[in-house]
């Protein structure tokens, strides 16, 4: 391989910026052949830089049309100018640049930087994209004023957006129109953003708690503009929200949303003008589902509440991502959770975690929190910077309590409004807030991988006390080899006999504290726990809530479990004794055999489906076998095909069983005719009666076929005509083809909708799903250049149906190394991404290895690999 990739960037390297940019002019002239920018920029020598230092601007794919330094021209020779950038070798202290570039947004299939989606203008700049549009010293902790004109024809874009407030506006003579836009807070380029396009909008204001009227504006194309309520309703929601539980509000007089049907990601949070993947805004009964619409609730949160996390604060460099990233989640967490039900969002949260990033972290892509080295920082918006980075911000929360959390924040704010920063100085707002030392608790941001807590217990009746003995390790992962204890908390409970919570106090104390649980402090490698005036021996509820991000170990019986599964208090670890249980039967099945299903899990799950005290989403929840992916992360040789069959035999057993219930269950959820509301009771009935669906359809009777097609074509809103047509796509006969074309025939103007039919294809238990796969990335409606397509077919099939995609026969791997290698020439970040099921080839039996192997090394071999693909193969291959 001689061809040259790029290095990585390690982040002691950082160094300040030796200029800064105070504030810039910007102006598009935005046409169907080419787009013009010009930028004025006003920069500045920080203080202490050598007069010497040159002065380098990325710059990438784009034509460099004019450059001239305080109104005199420069030529080639006064600049360098290289394949990601230009310098100027000498500049005075103080300067006006001015540049002219040429893009040529419509053939920018990478969705990065200035680009067109449908008929429309827009742009995507984090991490690196604003180098693609000019040259700039695009890096975070460089925050600008921007004033920004754009121009464009009045008929095909009568709406003009970027960033702040639009201060100006007019018509030239020849059909062109322009408005200014002036944002007055300082911010990175990263946040830039401008969208230009014939677009609806629905208007509505907003009055913050000091008493400013806001205006809320939300764009998409004209058809879609009805489907845009609940994505405002959730906005309203999001900003009184942060008010309530952070006192924080909102800087602008308006905020402004739009939505794209090619994205890369979910959305983007530019200052003012957020852009948004369709998929997070449109919602309607009638084409979304419960779960889509809880989406558009927690990404609106998500973007809204980076405005003070991410916007006012941002991050110095990118290895910082989770300073923003990991804290946003946290807080679009607690909204969610406050919105709706707190334990089946618990729930969610880790199970997303469990299958995604616990992998990540047992593979060769494992890093920590907070990276030490990149090589494409697109690569490192990853489920550990995300989600186990929220579970940082979640253990400060549990460590110092609700109080002392908000004092770190507010003290965070108090220090950082206006700057760029990094992960230690959030911990330092949090320990000096607190006037606690947490030094030791930073680990977690440089140490990766998941790690392990190993729980003992013993019970002296004598002396009635109980004790619990607690160690910690971490297994090392790439660059890593030895960890350091972690310190973490460990929420228990204690519950006796009759499933009550105990009175909780360790020796020394003089009383019990007056809670059903409390967190104990984990710092070493090995620490004890003795709790006094136990009068039996108690079942421990180890890490309520899931208190830290590590694997559980303790020896509980299948009794405990089912004990626990009836009685926790603690309603994720009573739905957590529930997933243990199947767990430890599937695992047993899948190493020894199928066997029967043992008397108290069927009856521990039949009272479960009785108790009237909870809730039909918990209820759902606690009934569902663990996923595929969590049971794989179990095994040390992983075997997909035998996972998939026990879980199967559990679930026909758990059918046959419990027949009875399932089908007075279903009659009774489905008799309800109240219309449909997206809200937590609803959706949590509809979630439970198609858990009772998917059962009865287990019994692969007619008449149970029948019932689901009877409720596919009759179905009132999406999710009861989803959750009908993925049970009939998982049957061998022609009904499935029957339901699958009457969905298309009845959807196919609905992109979004369109991609829940390739999923649900690509997602099928049937034996030909690959070939059906195959066969559809042929499909008219199918485009290898809208993420969303690539991510409904061919990454719903590599990454949810492990079955399939592992079919022995290796084809599976050759699909997948067959699209990446397409994809990426279209766009490397989509491609890369999909390269991670192949990436934990060493998890698998020998035939297997070998085959993902060579899968690997065939991508290798691609001309003109990109640096995202080339990172994440040749990671894998080490
Ligand atoms: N900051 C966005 C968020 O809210 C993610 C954008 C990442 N985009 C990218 N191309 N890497 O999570
Ligand atoms: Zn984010």
């Amino acid at each position: 391989m001689t061809e040259q990739h790029a290095t990585p960037v390690h982040r002691h390297e950082y160094q300040v910026p030796p200029y800064r940019v105070d504030s810039l002019e910007l102006e598009f002239s935005l046409d169907e052949e080419e787009t013009l920018v010009k930028s004025r920029l006003h920069i500045c020598r920080n203080d202490g830089i050598n007069p010497h230092e040159p002065l380098h601007l990325f710059g990438e794919s784009m034509e460099l049309l004019e450059l001239s330094l305080d109104g005199k021209a420069l030529r080639l020779g006064d600049y360098l100018l290289k394949s990601d950038g230009l310098s100027i070798a000498l500049v005075p202290a103080q300067f006006t640049l001015e540049i002219t570039t040429r893009l040529q947004p419509q053939l920018n299939t990478q969705l990065e930087g200035l680009y067109k989606s449908g008929g429309m203008f827009c742009t995507q700049c984090e991490a690196e994209g604003f180098r693609r549009i000019t040259y700039f010293p695009d890096r975070p902790d460089v925050m600008s004023r921007y004033t920004t004109t754009v121009i464009a024809d009045k008929a095909r874009y009568p709406v003009l957006l970027s960033n702040g407030n639009p201060v100006e506006r007019g018509d030239y003579d020849d059909g062109r129109h322009w408005v200014r836009w002036e944002d007055p807070f300082p911010k990175p380029s990263y946040l830039f953003a401008l969208v230009a396009g014939d677009l609806a909008c629905r208007r509505d204001t907003y009055v913050t708690t000091s008493g400013r009227e806001v205006t809320l504006e939300i764009y998409t194309e004209h058809e879609n503009i009805d489907k845009t309520a609940h994505a405002m309703a959730s906005l309203k929601r999001s900003m009184r929200w942060d008010e309530e539980a952070y006192g924080l509000e909102y800087d602008l007089d308006i905020y402004m949303i739009v939505a794209v049907g090619d994205f890369n990601m979910g959305a983007m949070e530019n200052k003012g003008l957020n852009i948004f993947n369709t998929q997070y805004v449109l919602a309607s009964p009638d084409t979304a589902t419960d779960t889509d619409f809880e989406n558009v609730e927690a990404v609106i949160g998500h973007e809204y509440f980076h405005n003070w996390t991410g916007n006012r604060v941002t991050c110095r460099d990118w290895f910082q991502l989770s300073l923003k990233e990991g804290l946003t989640v946290f807080r679009e967490q607690q909204f969610s959770a406050a919105m709706g039900s707190a334990a089946v969002k618990r729930i969610n949260d880790v199970r997303i975690l469990r299958n995604h990033q616990f992998p990540e972290d047992a593979g060769p892509m494992a890093h920590p929190v907070r990276p030490d080295s990149y090589i494409e920082i697109n690569n490192f918006y990853t489920a550990t910077v995300y989600n186990k980075g929220a579970e940082v911000i979640r253990m400060y929360h549990t460590l110092l309590g609700e109080a002392g959390f908000r004092r770190g924040v507010d003290l965070y704010f108090q220090r950082h409004d206006g700057q760029a920063v990094t992960c230690d100085d959030f911990l330092a707002a949090m320990a000096d807030a607190n006037n606690v030392d947490l030094s030791q608790f930073s680990l977690w941001y440089s140490q990766a991988g998941t790690p392990k807590l190993r729980v003992r217990d013993e019970y002296d009746p004598a002396t009635q006390t109980y004790t619990l003995h607690v160690s910690q390790s971490c297994p090392p992962t790439p660059g890593q080899s030895e960890k350091k204890p972690f310190h973490l908390p460990l929420t228990v409970g204690l519950v006796d006999t009759d499933g009550k919570d105990l009175p909780l106090q360790l020796d020394g104390e003089s009383h019990a504290l007056d809670t059903a649980h409390r967190v104990l402090e984990i710092r070493e490698a090995e620490q004890s726990f003795r709790f006094v005036n136990i009068p039996k021996r108690p079942r421990p509820s180890l890490l309520r809530g899931f208190s830290a991000p590590v694997e559980l170990d303790y020896p509980y019986t299948a009794e405990d479990l089912a004990f626990l599964f009836a009685h926790d208090s603690d309603p994720f670890n009573r739905w957590e004794a529930g997933q243990r249980l199947m767990s430890d039967l599937l695992l047993e099945w899948t190493a020894k055999g199928i066997g029967k299903l043992p008397q108290p899990l069927l009856k521990a799950i039949q009272e479960t489906l009785a108790h009237k005290a909870l809730d039909a989403a918990f209820i759902a929840e606690a009934i569902t076998p663990p996923t595929e992916a969590y049971l794989a992360e179990q095994m040390q040789t992983i075997d997909p095909l035998g996972i998939h069959a026990s879980r199967e035999a559990l679930r026909q057993q758990l059918a046959q069983g419990l027949a009875k219930q399932w089908l007075s269950l279903y009659q009774e959820l489905a008799s309800d005719n109240t219309a449909y509301r997206p809200d937590g009771d609803g959706a949590g009935k509809r979630r439970l009666k198609n858990v009772a669906l998917g059962y009865l359809s287990c019994l692969h009777s007619e008449s149970e076929q029948t019932r689901c097609l009877e409720q596919f074509r009759q179905a009132t809103n999406m999710t009861d005509q989803l959750a009908a047509l993925a049970l009939l796509a998982d049957t061998e006969g022609e009904v499935a083809d029957v339901a699958l074309r009457e969905f298309y025939e009845r959807w196919q103007r609905e992109p979004l909708v369109v991609d829940k039919w390739f999923r649900v294809q690509a997602m099928s238990k049937r034996s030909d799903a690959l070939d059906r796969v195959v066969a559809l990335i042929e499909h008219p409606a199918f485009e290898l250049r809208n993420p969303n397509k690539v991510r409904a077919l061919i990454g719903a099939f590599c990454q949810a149906n492990p079955a399939r995609f592992h079919a022995p026969d290796g084809q599976g791997y050759r699909f997948l190394a067959d699209n990446i290698i397409a994809l990426d020439g279209i766009n490397p970040q989509i491609a890369a991404r999909l390269a991670a099921p192949l990436s934990r080839w060493r998890r698998y039996d020998s035939k297997r290895q070998e085959q993902m192997k060579l899968e690997l090394e065939r991508i290798l071999k691609t001309q003109k690999l990109s640096n995202d693909v080339h990172e994440i193969v040749s990671k894998s291959l080490a």
